[in-house]
């Protein structure tokens, strides 16, 4: 595999194939050096080779993922856990059973909670009372939303409950059998509980992802470019495959 450093903190794989395992590698050895680490978790189509690499790992490379402890970014609200496209169904479905995780160590936001307000500010104490985040893994939305903070979210954002911005429900209703299925609201980790991560890493692959990756690398940092917040992070890494690429330094 050919990784170029094209600058400190990104990396242009030769394909998403190659994207995919580079960042499994990253994590898998991240919990090999520490095998209780806390390890924050995306969703969506970026990360599944990501979690099969992982799975493939504990199946035949000895990664051993039963004392990590998991936070994902986001959940919708209104889902209950046993929905197909609920984020906690997928992470099991995508990750936690088959990679040998302990469920009482996982998190997902609930987004059935009765007060969600109340619960957002559960699991924001939850994340810093088990010592914070190690790595937070992270996609990216066409519109440069990362979790589900969107265009507008202040850099200073913790979680809580957002509404999606009508291009993110378009980009997900792929996932159901019609936009009008998607949920309008989600639990997010804001952009400050992200930007608190010791470590980030963000994946992207496709043409799809190059703008929101051009301007979240090289385009003003602030509110209007959620993923631009990277460039406030001292240890952040990006992930590309060629297309997702494509438009840096243009
Ligand atoms: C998912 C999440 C989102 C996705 C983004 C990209 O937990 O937080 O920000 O990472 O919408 O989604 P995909 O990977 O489906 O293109």
């Amino acid at each position: 595999m050919n990784t170029p450093m094209i600058s400190p903190n990104v990396v242009v794989c030769d394909s998403s194939a190659d994207a995919a395992r580079y960042v499994a590698d990253l994590l898998a050895s991240a919990i090999r050096s520490q095998p209780e680490m806390i390890l924050g978790l995306a969703t969506g189509g970026t990360p599944v080779d990501v979690y099969r690499e992982l799975i493939r790992q504990h199946r035949e490379a000895d990664l051993d993922c039963s004392r990590v402890t998991s936070f994902n970014l986001d959940e919708y609200v209104g889902l209950p856990s046993a929905h197909p496209q609920s984020y906690r169904y997928f992470m099991q479905q995508h990750l936690f059973k088959e990679a040998g995780f302990s469920s009482a160590n996982t998190h997902v936001p609930d987004g059935m909670a009765a007060d969600l307000d109340q619960y957002a500010k559960q699991y924001e104490q939850l994340i810093s009372q088990s010592g914070g985040i190690d790595l937070q893994l992270l996609g990216i939305g066409h519109n440069g939303h990362i979790a589900f903070n969107e265009p507008g979210s202040a850099m200073e954002s913790r979680t809580r409950v957002v509404e999606l911005a009508e291009e993110t429900i378009n980009a997900n209703s792929r996932f159901f059998e019609s936009t009008d299925e998607v949920p309008r609201r989600a639990i997010t980790m804001g952009i400050g509980t992200i930007l608190e991560a010791r470590k980030i890493v963000l994946m992207a692959t496709g043409e799809s992802k190059a703008a929101a990756i051009a301007d979240a690398l090289e385009g003003v940092c602030d509110p209007s470019n959620p993923a631009s917040a990277l460039q406030r992070h001292a240890n952040a890494v990006v992930v590309l495959d060629p297309p997702a690429a494509s438009r840096l330094g243009s």
